[in-house]
């Protein structure tokens, strides 16, 4: 059966990793996967997590299965994260953990492909790489509406209206909450609201992946463009991820918020989700998200993880800083800082990616994508001349 089979490339984001690690240049520099990096290099654990981690320990009494929801409090808690604690939407709003945002964008997109056979999803040009295969998998057919601008570094909003003018009644569109992933460049409260305008009037659904929240300008200011867009639009479904603010990355914690047009309707959504996630994962590991409710009910834990989000925040702002002074010589690099959250796109075409890897050890996505994360002190020299050397 699988001689059938041809080998496939490995992923072109987690890939990097892999082959990052086996270079032996003392240089290196890894720009690639979009993981949080300390001034050492290094991801560590946060403080707060390491405190949860050991309360859950304490109290955890059994191993016993949580069911296809996962955790009850954990959903409620990120529910609140991103809609508010006092949002007038929460009886239109059902939360469902699931394994990582992947697990979520999956959720969502099996939700709409069970509850309407065949639908299409569109999705911004550029998009996050697994957007794509994620989106098919769980059967909806994909459409681009056009996005980032390579020649001003900014989002071409007309040309984005103008195709989203067109998308039809009953089809979806996949918008970044913040800290678009992989140009790093976010639509303006005013962007969002002539969307929600659109969505409005002309039918479609959207579909928000939220898996920076807090890396852009805040926890609550990285919400306040999705939060605009649910309070014009009768449905809309948030993917959000714990992978980057709790830093919980291999421990798989995300979930799928569904806003519905009513309250019976959002017991209904619950029931097809929990029957969906039952088929295919049965339900979301527990570690996580036990860490999760543990920081957000404590108020010193979640006061100390509030203050490490916007440490990483900080640091990736004057990482944005630092590279565009570093860079300025060789070019305009003045974007950068403008941009938000871990990416922005250098402008290298393939042939200066790959350069910067076989020559310099400079690892990015092949669009040239860099997590700024990568950057430190000590490696920013080395890195600005490999750059300055393949312009
Ligand atoms: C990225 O875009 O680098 C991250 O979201 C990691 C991933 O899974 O691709």
């Amino acid at each position: 059966m699988f001689e059938r089979l041809d080998s496939l490339p490995s992923d072109p984001i987690l890939g990097l990793s892999q082959a990052c690690q086996q270079d032996g240049n003392l240089n290196k520099v890894d720009l690639g996967v979009g993981v949080y990096k300390d001034e050492q290099g290094n991801t560590p654990v946060l403080t707060s997590v390491i405190e949860a981690q050991r309360l859950v320990q304490e109290r955890e009494l059994t191993k016993a299965y949580q069911g296809p929801v996962g955790n009850r409090v954990f959903n409620q808690q990120i529910q609140s994260l991103i809609f508010g604690a006092t949002s007038a939407l929460q009886e239109r709003l059902t939360t469902l953990q699931t394994p990582g945002g992947c697990g979520a964008l999956w959720l969502g997109a099996k939700l709409i492909a069970n509850a309407r056979g065949a639908a299409t999803i569109w999705v911004s040009s550029p998009t996050w790489a697994n957007h794509i295969p994620l989106m098919q998998g769980a059967g909806l057919t994909i459409k681009e509406y056009p996005y980032y601008d390579a020649s001003t570094q900014k989002v071409d909003v007309d040309a984005m209206m103008a195709v989203l003018a067109q998308v039809p009644a009953g089809d979806l569109v996949l918008l970044h909450g913040c800290c678009h992933n992989p140009c790093g460049t976010d639509l303006t409260l005013d962007d969002w609201q002539a969307v929600a305008e659109l969505a409005q009037k002309n039918g479609f659904t959207p579909f928000v992946d939220l898996a920076y929240q807090g890396f852009g300008d805040g926890l609550e200011e990285d919400v306040q463009g999705l939060r605009l867009l649910a309070n014009a639009v009768p449905e809309m479904l948030v993917a959000s991820s714990c992978s980057k603010n709790f830093g919980l990355y291999r421990e798989r914690t995300g979930a799928l918020t569904v806003l519905t047009n009513s309250a019976p309707s959002a017991d209904i959504v619950f029931s097809h989700l929990q029957n969906a996630s039952r088929a295919v994962y049965s339900m979301p590991p527990a570690h996580g998200a036990s860490i999760v409710e543990t920081i957000l009910t404590d108020s010193a834990l979640r006061q100390q993880w509030q203050g490490e989000v916007a440490d990483m925040r900080e640091r990736i702002k004057s990482l944005r800083e630092s590279l565009s002074v570093a860079l300025a010589p060789y070019g305009d690099f003045g974007f950068i800082p403008q941009q938000r959250g871990m990416f922005s796109f250098l402008g290298l075409s393939i042939e200066q990616v790959t350069r910067l890897k076989q020559q310099y050890s400079v690892y990015m996505v092949d669009s040239s994508r860099i997590n700024l994360a990568g950057i430190n002190q000590a490696n920013l020299p080395y890195l600005a001349e490999s750059i300055a050397r393949v312009l």
